[in-house]
Formats: structure tokens, sequence, C-alpha cells
């Protein structure tokens, strides 16, 4: 079959691509036909019947009214949208549709984008003749993101066929009796999708609404927007953040091709809150007392100035972080740099950093493909290594979902169930210790033929793996785990070698730029700082936007060791156990006010923009950094530095990372590999909690990420952290269900819950990120005075 085809629309020719659903093709080409079920994402259902256009196979063949988006593009075709007869009938499917609507449109959150208000226009149904009692229904309370107003339905099935049939979700669904269809819950309860926030963008009407957003309701078009990528995982979603007067206001997905296409999850929908937060900083501090922010810097490069003359350059260190930009990353290891040390770091401990860094290496060496979401959502045969998908990447588990739903296998390899292993073929559960073994296993079993016994368990992987055409490997680099990176990338190679297709591989990385500081040159052990800090030999540090005091491994380690050091200056936005602790504390504008880049999963380098509202603190952390260097005197070092200079990438780069744009298709970095290989591959840290039993530290959607830990309504989705447990371990352990427990790094007693997919002889710890509340407490303290 040709590729393109020659059609006629309102006679006017066009070549357009053949077998093509044809109400998408008039709305690429701006020929708009009114539609309500169709959605590019969902396809089409040819449910409202509110796409009628003529359509004829020849032009000297009869037309007759057909539905466009049911319909495919065919050589010769001739379509007539402003046939009368199409017309009328659009006018009168789209009266019916509108007979129980309330038409309250000024009261209406939609107001000012609503669909149904620009397709009832352009259907022309211009008066409602309506003069009997409407139906009406009870809203139902679908948790703390969503608010429902049933009135306003008009049965398009766009949520349910998102809710249920796209994302998977089981909770939601249509129930009907006679004329009355409801679209929702069995009884009221909080929606338990993680994307259930893409119900606000699907839904044409104002049925359901971001709950948020209406509490402090402004008229869409009074917000700014800018264009700015998610901070809260390393998938980097394009975002469209809103904010009016002093606040964000609401985050919407800002659909890009090349990440994400339509969606969001609901991390990035309602976790930008943390920019209104009263933990954010707003004030430069010396030694608790408040000072102007110029104050602050000068004191801190005159206080690291004297440390280094007093105890040697390498007395100072610094470390910065993956949720910092691009540019503020680079700036501080220049500044690290003027001030004659070596010392930085990115990480909190040597088998983070290892396990980051090998990753980072693998991916920018572009020895694999690494899918993007669209690409994912094609493969046949997908394997899970090491982590839970849905809190780790949503949006990577969204597209596994895609997958799933073209009846791609899925096997999942890890120490505790996630939600994805509902749909997995197989599920393999061991111990954290023994997953980089069980994939060493595997590759050698993906190029045998034959197989032991001992390893039927996996056999069955290696050979879908080896058949599949489409084959993907997603393995979590975020346990720290080098060994297991390692192994999965060597899995990589001989499905390669062996299967009759190249794997695509994916990483899942801690932060949103860890891809970015995974490839800084200069990054240094951070236990081995760590350790200069606890013998004295490090006597000043500099933290960018990093609180490695809640890291669940070392956190009561680096959280003692700093209490001895003489001089901590953190830079950040937000509150933390660090800046609690810091002598100078600097602001800087957070992630959604600031401009800079990211590198997402991908190493696709992204720009982002900040929303200008107002804000006492007017300095991005880069702009800062750029200040102190400044003050340095190295104005030479910043205009000639390059990012080749501070990181593994190739040069011919640089113009790419500098002439990015907001939204546009990003910039792939490439590395050297061959650069980290000399470095040492740490292995994974293992925690034992008792002989025997090791701990899991389990990323959860809601409570891990730190900054949506700020944002209202992820604290309370978020609960408490929780221990959970194989009963058999349990008894081993003497505990009860319900039980409360004390577990590092948690300051209270955590709830021992029984799950029977947890590994047995592992228990499965919540990580989780307490918002330093007591700076919100006092200005609610504050407020209520
Ligand atoms: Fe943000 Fe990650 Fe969710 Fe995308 S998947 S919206 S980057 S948290
Ligand atoms: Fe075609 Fe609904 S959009 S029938």
């Amino acid at each position: 079959m040709a590729d393109k085809v020659r059609i006629t629309i309102e006679g006017v020719e066009y070549e357009v691509p053949a077998g093509a659903n044809l109400l998408q093709v008039c709305l690429d080409l701006g020929i708009l036909i009114p539609h309500f079920c169709y959605h590019e994402a969902l396809g089409p259902a040819g449910a409202c019947r509110l796409c009628a256009v003529m359509i004829a196979p020849a032009a000297d063949k009869p037309a007759r009214l057909e539905m466009a988006c049911m319909a495919r593009t065919a050589e010769g075709m001739v379509v007539q949208v402003n046939a009368p007869y199409a017309k009328d009938f659009r006018r009168g499917v789209i009266e019916y549709l509108m007979l129980n609507h309330p038409h309250d449109c000024p009261v209406c959150d939609e107001g000012g984008e609503c669909m149904l208000q620009d397709m009832t226009v352009l259907s022309e149904h211009i008066h409602r003749r309506t003069r009997f009692p409407k139906r009406t229904w009870e809203n139902q309370y679908l948790g703390p993101l969503i608010h429902n107003e049933m009135n306003r339905c008009i049965t398009c099935y766009r949520c349910v066929r998102y809710y249920r049939d796209y994302a998977l979700g089981t909770d939601f669904g249509v129930f009907g009796s006679r004329d009355r269809v409801y679209f929702g819950r069995v009884r009221d309860g909080v929606l338990e999708s993680e994307f259930s926030g893409n119900l606000v963008d699907v839904c044409p009407t104002g049925v359901f609404t971001n709950k948020r957003f209406r509490e402090v309701y402004s008229r869409p078009w009074d917000l700014r927007t800018a264009r700015s990528v998610c901070i809260h995982c390393a998938v980097g979603c394009n975002v469209l953040p809103g904010g009016r007067h002093d606040t964000l206001r609401r985050i919407k997905p800002a659909p890009n091709r090349n990440v994400n296409p339509h969606f969001i999850c609901d991390l990035g929908r309602y976790g930008g809150e943390f920019v209104n937060s009263p933990g954010r900083i707003l004030q430069a501090r010396i030694e608790s007392a408040a000072v102007e922010s110029e104050k602050a810097l000068r004191t801190a490069i005159e206080r690291l100035k004297t440390i280094g003359e007093r105890y040697g350059k390498n007395a100072i260190a610094a470390i910065g972080s993956g949720r910092a930009s691009l540019e503020a990353n680079a700036a501080l290891a220049l500044l690290v740099e003027a001030l004659g040390s070596n010392q930085i770091t990115f990480h909190a401990s040597d088998a983070e950093h290892a396990a980051v860094r090998e990753a980072v290496a693998t991916i920018a060496s572009r020895e694999f493909a690494t899918p993007k979401l669209s690409e994912i959502e094609q493969a046949d045969v997908v394997l899970i290594v090491g982590g839970d998908l849905t809190a780790e990447a949503p949006m990577i588990d969204l597209a596994v979902r895609q997958a799933i739903r073209a009846n791609a296998r899925v096997y999942v390899v890890s120490p505790r169930a996630g939600k994805l292993d509902a749909y997995a073929t197989q599920v393999i559960r061991c111990k954290p210790s023994t997953l980089a073994g069980i994939i060493e296993k595997l590759s050698s079993l993906v190029s045998a033929e034959g197989q032991t016994a001992e390893a039927a368990e996996i056999a069955t992987i290696g050979t879908a793996l080896r058949n599949a055409k489409r084959p993907l490997l997603i393995c979590s680099a975020i346990h720290r785990d080098c060994k297991l990176v390692r192994a999965t990338a060597q899995l990589a190679r001989m499905v390669g070698k062996s299967g009759s297709s190249t794997p695509g591989l994916v990483f899942l990385l801690p932060s949103a730029n860890s891809f970015a500081v995974g490839l800084m040159r200069k990054s240094q052990s951070p236990e081995k700082i760590l350790n200069g800090i606890r013998s004295g030999q490090i006597k000043g540090l500099v933290a960018l936007e990093s609180d490695i005091l809640s890291d669940d491994v070392l956190g009561t380690e680096w959280s003692e060791a700093l209490k001895s050091c003489e001089l901590v200056v953190a830079l950040d936005s937000l509150e933390t156990s660090l800046t609690q602790l810091a002598h100078i504390v600097i602001p800087v504008l957070p992630h959604y006010l600031a401009t800079g880049t990211l590198l997402n999963y991908e190493g696709r380098a992204q720009r982002f923009e900040g929303l200008s509202l107002p804000s006492p603190v007017s300095q991005t952390a880069s702009e800062v950094l750029l200040e102190a260097l400044d003050t340095l005197g190295c104005a030479d070092a910043i205009a000639q530095a390059q990012y080749s200079d501070l990181m593994y990438v190739d040069a011919q780069l640089n113009q790419g990372l500098e002439s990015l744009t907001a939204g546009s298709d990003g910039v792939l970095v490439r590395g050297p590999s061959a650069a980290f290989a000399a470095e040492e591959a740490k292995p994974m840290l293992v925690q034992e909690f008792a002989p025997g039993i090791e701990i899991w530290n389990r990323v959860s959607f809601y409570g891990s990420e730190p900054l949506s830990m700020y944002a209202p309504p992820v604290l309370e989705l978020a609960g408490e952290p929780t221990v959970e447990v194989h009963p058999t371990t349990a008894s081993k352990l003497g505990w009860l269900e319900g039980q409360r427990v004390p577990l590092r790094p948690h300051a209270a007693e955590v709830r021992v819950i029984f799950n029977a997919e947890v590994a047995p002889d592992t228990i499965s710890v919540t990580r989780f990120v307490q918002p330093v509340l007591s700076a919100m407490e006092a200005e609610v303290a504050e407020v209520t005075r």
C-alpha cells in the first residue's frame, strides 16, 4: 500500500498518510471538525456522533454521512465537512448532548478552556430549547486531587476509556440504568491511579476538575505560564506551570512528542505546590540572623577563603545535587576549582555515586538505544529489574501499560511487588543482594540453548528476550547497585548478540537531573568527603540544593559529621534538615520560577523556563554561584567554561547545550564511556537489619520525592512511612501486624504491615522524606495570630 494518498476535503486536494484517521488528519491540517469522544491518545470510539461528515469513496460516487473519527484515509476520498446535511446532523447531536447540561458556565472551573463550549459554538447550536427538568446527580468525593461535578457530564466516555482502558485503573467505571449513565467509583473514595489527574484534561467539560486549582480559582487566561520541565523524577515530562499574583496555581502537561506526548503523572501535576510552601526560604541568614543575600554570599566567600588559607585548599568541599540545574551544578564545580579545591561530589554515598555513574556512562556511550516514552509503548517483551516503575518513573510505567495493552509480555525481578506485577507474565521475588546474580545468570542463559533445572525459573525470561522483536530492559539504578547496572547492560549485550533484535535499555535514576551530575568529571567519592569532614581535614562545605542528611543510608552519618564542620553554606529554596544546620543560608529561586537545563533518563538535555512571579528572592542558584565566582575575580573562567570541560560529554555538544530552547526536541548528549570505565565500581550497599535479613528502601509514589512533600495534597496522600514484611520474616523477627518498630532513619516508630509480596528475609521500608515543618508551623502560627 502506498504511504501517501490524495484526498479532497472541501474541494481542496491534499496528500495525506494512507489509512490514517480522517478526523486526526483534518485536525492536523487545521480543518476543525467538532468531536468529543475522539482523543489522539485514546483513539476513536464513534460514540458521541458529533464528528459526522459526508464522505464519498471517489468524486463520481455518492457521499454518505460517516463519523470522521471512524474513517480511514483512502485514495480518491472526497470529504465534505460543511455539507448542509452534516451540519444539521451535528447541530442536532450537540443539542441532544446538551439537554441535561446545567449551563452553569459562569461558575464552572472549566471556563475559558471548555471543549464543550468550543464544540457547541463550532456546531452552531446557539439557542437552548430545553423546557423540562434536567437529570441531576450527586457528586462523589474522589480524594484531594479531583473535584467531581457530575451534572456537567455529556456521556462522551472519554474518562472511563482513559482511566480503565488506557491507564489500566480498576477503581473507576461506568454504571448505567435505563437512560441514566454515571461515571465514577462504586462508592466515594480517593482515586487509586497515579495518573488520575489526566481526567482533568481528557474530560471535555467540567465534570473532573483540578481540586487544588479551584480552591483558589483563577480564570485560565489570567494565569502567567512558562514552559518548564517536571522536577519530580528523571523522566523529564514537559509541563506548563501557571501562576497568578505571587503563587503557583496549577501545573498542566505541555505535550512534547519526544517526551510526554499527552499526559503527566499526579506527582508532576500536584507536586509543584512546594513553590507556595511556607517552608520556602525567603531570607538569607548567617548563624540564624537575617541578613541580605549579598552579605551572606560575601561572608560565605570570605570564610571559605580563610579556611583555604588556614587549612589548605582541600579543606573546602562542595556537594551538588540531582535536583539542581545543569547550570547550577556546573557553576558549583567552577567555584570549587576557583577556591583551589578538588573536593566535590553530587551524591550521599559511594554506592549511589557508582551506580548512577555506571548507568549514565552506559546510556551516554550510546552503545544501546534508550527509548523515549512513545517507543517504550512499542515493546513486545519488557523485563523490569530491581525497582517499582510506578513509583520511580511513573510515565515510563504508563508507557509500559500501553505496551501491555498491545499484548507485550512483562517480566519482573524485584524484592517487592509493584503495581505492574499484576500484569506480569512472570515475577521473580528475591532478596536485594541477589538481584545482580540473577541477571548475570540470565545473561549466560540468553546465549545458551539448553537450561539447567536450577535455572528453569529464569530460563523462560531468557527465551522471551531472545525471541522478542522489540525487547526492552528497564533497570533501577536508584537502589545503589552498581553491579546490577553492569549486569543489566551485559544482559542487553547478550540479547543483542543472541536474540533476534537489539534491546532498548532504560536505567531509572534517582532525581530529575541525575544524568547531568552523573556526567560530572570531577565528582569524587562522597564517603571520602564524609570521612574528610569526620577527621577534621575538611572544614568548610557548600551544599547546593542538597539534603544529604535525609539520605536513608548515610543521612545520620552526614548529620553527625556536619555538626563538627566549621562552616556549612547552604543554597536552597526550601528548608531542609541541612539548611537548619547550616551556618550560612542563601535563598535561591525554586524550580518553576527558575530557568536552566535538566538531563532526563535518556540523557536528553531540556531547557526549562521560569514563571515570573513576584518574590523576595530574585536569583537562581546558578546566578548566585556565578556571582560568587565574579567576587573571586574569575570572570574569565566563567566566560571560557565549556560543558565538555566539566562533564564527560562530546565537545561538539557544547553548542547544542547552550542554544537549547524550552519546549524543543532537546539534545541527546553523548559521552565517552571509556573515561568512566577507569573508575572503580563500588558494590551494592547491602543493609542488614538483622543477621540474614536485608533492608529494601522502597520508593513510594507519594512520600519519597523531597520537593513534592512540601505540596499539601502530596503530604496528605503520603500518609506515614511503613515497614512491609513477609509473614514468615515477621515471625522470625517476632513482629506483629500493626506493631510499631524503631527503624533508622525515621524519627518516629514505623508501623509493620504484612505483605506476602515482599521477598522472604527482606524488610521493605518506605523512603520517606519528612518536610521540615518547623518553618511552616512558625508561619502558620504567625498567620493565626
Ligand atoms: Fe514528573 Fe516524572 Fe511524573 Fe513525568 S513521570 S510528570 S517527570 S514525576
Ligand atoms: Fe467521532 Fe465522537 S468524535 S463519534
